[in-house]
């Protein structure tokens, strides 16, 4: 194709000379082009590009080559894409015409090429890794103004030391928000706001002091441990994060096994805790049954044990009936910890544990006075995005645009990869696809190699899964379940979608 020149001025009124040749087709070309457009200072940082309509009918391309285009540069880190402000070149690109980067730090390159990239960005061409929501749509304006507003009304006393507990304005608003939408029997004083699940999980591992009220540790011996203790049953699979965390804390983890209905709880036996996904198996993606949800409160009873539930995503379900939080059943066996990193950002470090009443002394003391809480004009500013309802809408909306991604992912395998089982699709972010025993390496490489970011699902599994125990407590010899890729379908923005799934579909092995 000869060059073109583009004036799109209806939308951002500059000229574009790109030339579209080369090897590789449109895309390929069109990619090339707008990459030596910014490398060689022709589209200065910050400079919005054209809405794929417009440019692909200067161009005469497809909407969606333009679209992928784009979303291999916004991957590669020389555009950003925001919502309500379209495509621009990044900030952080050196531009020579210029011979300083666009940004207020000093300038460390001399050639042109993407610095300052968020470490996300500038790593995979398609970030298909589970664990991030769409960080494109984070609600900007939404928070922005609750965050304004919060400051605003703020008593004075809010920028004083602040109480470990919490922000009792959250407290209040969680309490409502989690009995509405998930089921949570609460008040806000059995509420502890913390920056996420892996900081609850250190606070409830922290070794009890000797001598405070209602410790649940032996008094006067130190380091009788915090109010979880092991051995703790956790799934077969789950977060090697988590699993590590307790381990350097000296906590025993024992995996339990799973099938289609979640942990198989009956083989809890000597554990004095577990720790479960029950919305939504962490990675396998499955609910727990109700018969199983009945009998691990009934194990917690009858053993004065403690259950510890992971609600990561509950908020995100598609085609079956709402599972509310197991904590509904029992608040006084069941720790319930949930956090905003999936339904709004991970970045914001903001998560809640809702205690039973006995432990919220020895939480708030492994807290102590000086321990780095969330902020509190974060604390504050969610109180009222969720008590002005934009929380909500925003998880609705969400929902929606991982519904059509997995509608999406689940339509690309049908017609490209149809002997790929896919499972663990009516909740959550993620996905599983099943794969042909000695399949998952080779994919995960060829993956790598195609700059495809993903995980395969014995990265989950735990180290003593494959002598786990069946229902009787007796050794088993296998409780692994299989090879498989599990793929996040909500970290690509919306643009760069079409074009990870492309990629994914290029590298299942063959049927
Ligand atoms: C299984 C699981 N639990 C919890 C979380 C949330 O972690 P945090 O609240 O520490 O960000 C995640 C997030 O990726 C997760 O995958």
């Amino acid at each position: 194709m000869t060059g073109s020149w583009v004036n799109s001025a209806q939308s951002i009124g500059v000229d574009l000379h790109l030339e579209l040749s080369g090897p590789g087709g449109r895309r390929a070309a069109l990619t090339q082009a707008l990459r030596d457009a910014v490398r060689s200072g022709r589209l200065a940082p910050g400079t919005r590009l054209p809405p794929y309509r417009s440019l692909a009918a200067d161009l005469g391309v497809a909407r969606n080559t333009v679209a992928d285009a784009y979303g291999e540069l916004v991957a590669e880190g020389w555009l950003t894409a925001r919502q309500g402000s379209g495509t621009r070149v990044a900030l952080g690109v050196v531009s020579p015409r210029s011979g300083r980067r666009e940004s207020a730090e000093p300038r460390r390159q001399a050639v042109s090429m993407p610095v300052e990239a968020p470490s996300r960005a500038r790593g995979p061409r398609h970030d298909l890794r589970q664990g991030t929501p769409d960080p494109s749509a984070f609600p900007r304006a939404a928070w922005a103004a609750s965050y304004r507003r919060a400051l605003l009304t703020a008593p004075s006393e809010a920028f004083g030391p602040g109480d470990p507990a919490g922000r009792r304005e959250l407290r209040e608003a969680l309490t409502e928000y989690l009995a509405r939408a998930r089921g949570v029997r609460t008040e806000p004083d059995r509420i502890v706001i913390c920056s996420g699940f892996g900081h609850a999980l250190r606070l409830l591992i922290t070794p009890d002091t000797p001598g405070r009220p209602n410790s649940p540790g032996t008094p006067g011996r130190p380091g009788a441990g915090g109010v979880l203790r092991g051995p703790l049953g956790v799934e077969a699979y789950g977060l090697a994060f988590h699993r590590d965390l307790l381990a350097a804390a000296g906590v025993r983890t024992v995996p339990l096994p799973l099938d289609e209905d979640g942990a198989r709880v009956e083989t809890l036996a000597r554990e004095r805790a577990v720790l479960l996904t029950p919305a939504h198996q962490f990675p396998t993606g499955g609910p727990l049954h109700p018969e199983r949800r009945a009998a691990v409160i009934d194990w917690a009873r009858a053993r004065e044990a403690v259950v510890l539930e992971d609600d990561y995503d509950g908020e995100f379900r598609y085609d079956r009936r709402p599972v509310g939080a197991l904590q509904g059943l029992d608040p006084e066996r069941v720790i319930y910890v949930g956090s905003v990193s999936k339904s709004l950002s991970p970045a914001l470090r903001l998560g809640w544990m809702v205690l039973p009443h006995r432990c919220v002394e020895p939480v708030l003391a492994a807290k102590g006075e000086r321990e780095a809480w969330a902020s509190v004009p974060d604390q504050l500013a969610l109180a009222d995005f969720v008590a002005g309802g934009s929380y909500d809408r925003h998880v609705r909306r969400m929902r929606l645009r991982y519904r059509r991604r997995r509608d999406r992912l689940v339509a690309a395998l049908a017609a490209h990869a149809p002997h790929i089982e896919v499972t663990g699709v009516a909740a959550g972010l993620h996905a599983v696809l099943r794969l042909p025993p000695g399949t998952e390496g080779p994919t995960l490489r060829a993956a790598a190699r195609r700059g495809i970011a993903l995980d395969g699902l014995a990265g989950f599994r735990h180290p003593d899964a494959a002598t786990g125990r069946d229902a009787d407590g007796d050794a088993e010899s296998d409780v692994t379940m299989g090879e498989g890729l599990v793929v996040g379908y909500a970290a690509p923005a919306e643009h760069a979608y079409g074009a990870a799934l492309e990629a994914l579909c290029g590298v299942l092995p063959p049927g």
